[in-house]
This record gives structure tokens, sequence and C-alpha cells, in this order.
């Protein structure tokens, strides 16, 4: 728990997916008060850096490898720093967490995790849709098609998509041809799939089709980077006028710990 910030710790802090005011107010603490922040380049922009200390030195990691990068949080946390190590999202998916810091372990250096609003949750806000709808859809699958970087055993796409529910793509967009081909192995072709780009950005833009045409509206949007491909029954455009079935949460008749229901009228 972060209750105050402490010299000689690495914060490995989640920013969010853009809008400076989605960031935690302990995520904006941390990296006002930081000696040293390295920021995965791409989406926050100058706007969540302008109020960090005048003598605070900044970094984009864009053009380090993983060695440099420790060998700077290291370094710096060593002389009694206080490191920022920003992440967009959440530090905790698709952020390399690991391997940052396994490193920091080795050495005793003590690094501490702020969570941040994971860009699947930002682009859901965007489209205004509940991930898990009763009856329909109870589980959400957050994942990446195959690229360089191989997937295990049982969670190639195909495999997951034969679970037909909420299914979330990060870092797959430009391959989406064969995104929609593995998920058509399962779903059916009318399943509504929406794709956001930049989600809570002020440029922020969002398709909506099914997977018969959202790879051809993907190519005409020219979208090839920091986009979220969104699948499963739950992005039905008109689904909150046509889904009867509610949560019993709510339901006047059904009894929970802080409310005792009565007879259905
Ligand atoms: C290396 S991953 C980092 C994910 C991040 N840790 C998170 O929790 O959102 C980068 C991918 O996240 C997705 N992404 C990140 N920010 C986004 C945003 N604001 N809108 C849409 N997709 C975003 C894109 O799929 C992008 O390729």
């Amino acid at each position: 728990m972060v209750t105050q910030v402490k010299g000689g710790t690495v914060y490995i802090v989640g920013v969010g997916p853009g809008a400076p005011d989605l960031m935690t107010i302990r995520a904006r603490r941390v990296i006002n008060q930081a000696d040293l922040i390295i920021y995965t380049g791409s989406l926050l922009g100058q706007e969540g850096f302008k109020d960090v200390k005048p003598t605070a030195k900044l970094v984009d990691s864009a053009g380090l490898h993983l060695g440099e990068i420790v060998a700077l949080m290291r370094e710096a946390a060593r002389s009694g720093q206080v490191v920022a190590r920003v992440h967009d999202g959440d530090p905790a998916i698709f952020g390399a967490l690991s391997e940052q810091v396994a490193p920091l372990e080795e050495a005793g250096i003590s690094f501490e995790v702020i969570p941040g609003v994971t860009s699947a949750l930002a682009a859901a806000a965007a489209l205004k849709v509940e991930l898990t709808i009763p009856e329909l859809s109870q589980a959400i699958i957050l994942t990446r098609m195959e690229g360089r970087t191989p997937v295990p055993d049982g969670e190639m796409l195909r495999d997951l998509a034969k679970h037909r529910t909420t299914l979330i793509l990060y870092l797959s967009i430009v391959l989406i041809d064969k995104v929609v081909a593995e998920l058509k192995t399962a779903y059916p072709d009318d399943t509504p799939v929406a794709v956001v780009q930049r989600a809570s950005c002020p440029d922020q833009k969002i398709l909506h089709g099914t997977l018969a045409d959202i790879a051809g509206q993907v190519k005409a949007a020219k979208m090839r980077a920091q986009a979220l491909i969104m699948v499963g029954p739950v992005f039905k455009p008109d689904l909150r006028q046509t889904w009867e079935k509610k949560s019993r949460l709510y339901d006047k008749t059904f009894t929970h710990a802080f409310r005792r229901g009565g007879a259905e009228e």
C-alpha cells in the first residue's frame, strides 16, 4: 500500500487508457513526486506529466531494451530516488511487469504496483456496454492474437472462441483478417464486433459491425494501432431493447445479505 511515497523505491504505475483524468489519485501522487519517470511513449501525452517536479528526469522507454530500462531503475533507486515506471492502462495486462520487476527483486530493490484503468474497460465505457449480461455472457476473455509473440497451447484464438462469450483482443488490430478467420470457426458470422481506437482520448474512434464486415471497416478506417477488438453478443447495438433477462441482484423477490426480497406481485 502506498501511504507515503518513498525514496529508493520503484513504482510500477498504471496511468489508465489515455485521458489524464482517468489516472488514479495515487498514480498522480507518485508521478508528481518522482525523480525519474520512465514512460511508454504512447498515449498519455504531456498533460499527464505537467505537474512533475522541475528536476524530474523523463525518459521515453520506446527506444530502450529491457536491460537498459532495468539498469536505469536500479541505479536511480539505489541512489535513493523515487522511480516511476509508467505504463498505459494497467501494468498487469500486457505490461511486461514480471520481467521488469524480477531483476529488481533479485537486487533487493523495493517496488510497488499501482493499478490503472485498463483500456478494455475504458472501451466498454465508451461503448456504454455491460460486458456481463445475465444469461448471455458471464465470462470475459482478455487476450491477443498470436503474432510474433506466441500464445500457450489451448489459448489459440480458435480455442478461446469456442466459449462464444465476451472476448476482447489487445495488440491484434493489424492482424484483423486472421482474427476474423479464427473467430469464425466458432462464432456465427453475424456476431457483433466493435473496435475502439484510443479509448478515452479526444480522437477516440469507434467502429460497429459484425464478423462478416469488421475487417473491411478496419482497413477502410486505416486503423493499425492503439485499438481493441471487442467481440460477442453483448455488443449487439439494440441489446438493451431486446434482452429481457435481468440480474438477480435487483430482483425484488430475491433475498441477499443486504436486502430481504418480497413475493412477486
Ligand atoms: C502493450 S498493450 C498495453 C495494455 C495496457 N496495459 C492496458 O491495460 O490497457 C497495448 C495495447 O493495448 C490496447 N490499448 C491501450 N490503450 C488503448 C486505448 N486507449 N484504446 C484502445 N486500445 C488501447 C491496444 O490494443 C494496444 O495495442
